[in-house]
């Protein structure tokens, strides 16, 4: 049946996010179909597929399409049939989450605390609350776009470090269920460094690479210069031109480039209700 179907998209916002249909993603996509979807990936940073029903082991191979795959730190998340899959959940098993709770409810990049920050993360909805827990998604490249040139210049030789600890710092530690990070788990993340305008290896933009949930600080500037600067550029990159608001439906996946865009999960539901998704996390390069 994919053979025949033809990618169809859908834009969802002004500067990023598409809607794909005509392709199930559970059968083996054509090369014609798979380079249609690469490149309206590249084209929108987001896409969202609507209905489909996929065993993670098909989530795995239709990730794979992409890039090798990457485990996340927090091992003890991962699906326990496939250990490419990892669980956003708030589902609890005897009183303790089985996947990662309250994921990404800041805004951020995911994994640009790592050397080689994750290229794309893949998410597929299975249970969704009745009302909210929206994910946004704003572009990153628009955001550059839109920064004076004065400032463009000023920004383009600083580099900034990014430290996942940074995220319990300034949000986990506010909330109760999240549990701590061991310290074996903080060792394999050490800061690391990041220009802070980077290049899309693929598309070429010029990407604004720093996020409220993991960038610590400008390197080179005093710490108040360097707060003002963060907290100037991430206000600036939540303008609601810059975004696209996704509400979920049970079966829809959503891929995004970490590369190109921040997310945040919308902590406004009922947390008696299940919210319980499958990702994976396709492996990225150096930013440069
Ligand atoms: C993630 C993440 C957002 C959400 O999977 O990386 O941030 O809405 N999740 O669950
Ligand atoms: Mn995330």
């Amino acid at each position: 049946m994919n053979d025949q179907s033809e990618v169809r998209l859908r834009r969802l916002s002004g500067c990023v996010g598409a809607e794909v249909s005509g392709v199930s993603l559970s059968g083996d996509l054509t090369n014609a179909q798979f380079d249609a979807i690469h490149r309206a990936f590249n084209d929108h940073s987001v896409l969202v597929f609507r209905n489909q029903q996929l065993e993670p082991d098909e989530l795995v191979s239709f990730s794979r399409r992409f890039g090798p795959l990457e485990q996340h730190v927090l091992k003890q998340f991962a699906h326990p049939e496939n250990p490419d899959v990892f669980l956003i959940s708030n589902v609890k098993e005897k009183g303790k989450p089985v996947g990662a709770i309250r994921a990404g409810q800041y805004w951020h990049s995911d994994c640009s605390y790592m050397a080689r920050p994750t290229m794309a993360s893949v998410l597929h909805a299975l249970e969704v609350p009745h009302t909210g827990g929206d994910t946004m998604f704003t572009s990153m490249a628009a955001a550059y776009d839109e920064l004076s040139e004065p400032m463009k210049v000023f920004l383009s030789g600083l580099t900034a470090v990014h430290d996942y600890t940074n995220a319990w710092d300034v949000f986990f530690s506010r909330v109760a269920d999240r549990p701590p990070l061991s310290d074996e788990d903080r060792a394999k993340v050490p800061p690391v460094e990041h220009p802070i305008v980077r290049t899309h290896p693929e598309t070429g933009r010029k990407v604004l690479f720093v996020n409220p949930g993991f960038t610590r600080h400008i390197v080179g500037l005093t710490e108040a210069e360097s707060r003002a600067l963060l907290d100037l550029l991430f206000a600036h990159a939540q303008q609601p031109h810059f975004i696209y608001r996704h509400t979920w439906a049970s079966g829809d996946l959503v891929m995004w480039d970490n590369r190109a865009t921040w997310h945040l999960a919308v902590a406004d539901y009922n947390m008696e209700e299940r919210r319980h998704f499958h990702r994976t996390s396709i492996a990225g390069d150096a930013p440069y």
